[in-house]
């Protein structure tokens, strides 16, 4: 059986890739260290709490000690990266949190990883992944193509210059020392356990509370979505046979502008859970003030992992829509619990609420 240490598992994507392991009956342990930020939450992960292959340890990416004691302990055959503040409009607000763990806890993970890489008996044989943003690669214009692997990183936001600089490290402790590392650059992911402050999840949950619907300026910006579980499989993908020092965009072909994408949310809800009064869920679409610096197009070229490794995504946009609102008007008591716990203690510690 494989032991994979994986960080971040108990926020959004981390949390699937879990699932997708365990439950997909993989021969894979798996030994989870997350911070247990605003953004994470065991909840996530309470179908796995007593099951032997998996251990959760709650803990920091730039802790070197706990991290060398966990290698020590479990010898991992790979560490897959996750962890990171993810939220662009928290890393204008706050751009601190950012640096420490997408940058400095990042460089403290890879020499943590590096000394214990070097103890192994087949070193050629271990692997690190780090999980990144095509948000690295800046904006388009709508006559650019998409982001292939070869474009320059042109960062725009706290959030995207972080994730950039991480990449960069690990490009670095490949070139320099030798480290089998892979990196992944997706586009936007939507799906089961999307924490209410991205787009799709917030739409969903403020149109069921009877709340705006906040577009922020013109509502044309366009993002490449892919579902959730189409990206897990692509970073298995990549951890079983990528070449190593080696990036592959991940994505699905699938531009939106965010308008439409809440008009397809609001129309899904006018069916499936219609408001008492019979009109459109669209009745609370909220035209706000922009974001600084709003990137206006990201998008995918999705054809080195589609060649390379035969990955490609199984969900269209309209099936994984659907399945993702059917999600969350399944679990309210899930939106309920993630926005109340952690998310309360954060806001009262940041903004006195
Ligand atoms: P998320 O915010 O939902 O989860 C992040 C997790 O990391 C949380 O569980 C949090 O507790 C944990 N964490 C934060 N700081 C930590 C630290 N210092 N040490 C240990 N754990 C820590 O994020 P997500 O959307 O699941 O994104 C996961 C990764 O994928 C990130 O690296 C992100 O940049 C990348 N990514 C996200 C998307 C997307 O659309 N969400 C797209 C492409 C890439
Ligand atoms: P988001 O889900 O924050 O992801 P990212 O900024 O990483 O792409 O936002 C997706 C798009 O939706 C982005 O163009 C910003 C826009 N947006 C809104 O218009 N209103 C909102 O309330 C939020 C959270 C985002």
């Amino acid at each position: 059986m494989k032991t994979v240490l994986v960080t971040g598992c108990a926020g959004f994507i981390g949390s699937n890739f879990v699932h997708m392991l365990l439950a997909g009956g993989r021969e894979v342990k798996v030994i989870n260290l997350d911070k247990l930020t605003y953004a994470g939450n065991l909840a996530n992960l309470a179908a796995w709490q007593n099951d032997p292959r998996h251990v959760f340890v709650q803990g920091d990416i730039g802790d070197r000690d706990l991290v060398a004691r966990l290698l020590q302990d479990h010898q991992p055959d790979a560490v897959v990266n996750f962890a990171a503040e993810s939220h662009v409009d928290r890393s204008i607000h706050g751009p601190g949190d950012f640096i420490q763990t997408n940058v400095v806890g990042t460089f403290n993970l890879l020499e943590a990883v590096r000394a214990y890489w070097t103890t192994l008996p087949s070193p050629a044989s271990f692997r690190f992944l780090h999980v990144s943003t095509d948000e690295v690669y800046g904006t388009l214009s709508p006559a650019d193509p998409p982001f292939a692997e070869t474009n320059p990183y042109e960062p725009n936001s706290p959030y995207s210059a972080s994730k950039a600089a991480s990449d960069h490290l690990v490009r670095a402790w490949h070139h320099t020392y030798g480290l089998p590392v892979l990196t992944t650059n997706c586009s936007n992911n939507y799906g089961p356990y999307h924490f209410p402050e991205k787009l799709i999840p917030l739409v969903i949950h403020n149109a069921l509370a009877g709340k705006p619907l906040p577009i922020y300026g013109d509502g044309q910006q366009v993002r490449d979505w892919l579902y959730v579980e189409d990206h897990c499989r692509a970073i298995w993908r990549v951890l079983e046979a990528g070449r190593l020092g080696e990036t592959y965009n991940i994505g699905g072909w699938n531009e939106k502008a965010n308008l439409e994408v809440v008009h397809t949310l609001c129309a899904i809800l006018d069916e499936l859970q219609p408001r008492a009064d019979g009109q459109s869920y669209a009745a609370q679409i909220t035209y706000v003030k922009d974001r600084p610096g709003h990137d206006r197009r990201y998008a995918i070229d999705a054809r080195k992992i589609e060649r390379e490794l035969g990955w490609k995504p199984q969900e269209t946009f309209e099936s994984g829509i659907r399945k993702t609102v059917q999600w969350y008007l399944d679990h309210a008591d899930w939106v309920e619990g993630v926005t109340s716990g952690n998310y309360r203690n954060w806001l009262a510690q940041h903004y006195g609420a």
